[in-house]
């Protein structure tokens, strides 16, 4: 399917789904107040690839992102409860130890770049259409 839609009433705060969307894990997280700080205070001078958590999402309490790590392309923890969300409480990839901030940018690790986020639009406040 080239898009899917998504209901994302029943995810909680601080909670995530994983869905399939063109073969490819998406990762929808549930944003707290305190993750959405912690994406939006950073240092931009620390990131090693540079993007305002603004420019990552469409609101706030909501992050969309491609569950595909960047290093080699294994699918990060951190979407089930109970899960390893790394040093900085986003995901955690433990092919080789890339860790994932709230906003899924990468901040320790080989990964390169950021997880990527997907083409999507919000159609109601309970449903997302990825693609
Ligand atoms: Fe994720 Fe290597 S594939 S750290």
């Amino acid at each position: 399917l080239a898009t899917v839609e998504v209901d994302i009433s029943h995810i909680a705060e601080g909670e995530a789904i994983v869905i399939k969307w063109r073969g490819k894990p998406i990762f929808i997280r549930h944003r707290t107040a305190a993750e959405i700080e912690a994406a939006r205070t950073v240092d931009m001078s620390v990131l090693v690839d540079k993007q305002a958590d603004t420019d990552r999402v469409e609101k706030d309490d909501w992050l969309v992102v491609v569950g595909t790590c960047t290093h080699l392309g294994c699918v990060p923890l951190g979407s089930k409860s109970g899960d390893d969300r790394g040093d900085f409480g986003g995901w955690f990839c433990p092919c080789h130890g890339s860790h994932y901030d709230t906003s899924g940018r990468i901040r320790k690790g080989p990964a390169p770049k950021n997880l990527a986020v997907p083409e999507y639009a919000f159609m109601s406040d309970t449903t997302i259409k990825i693609g």
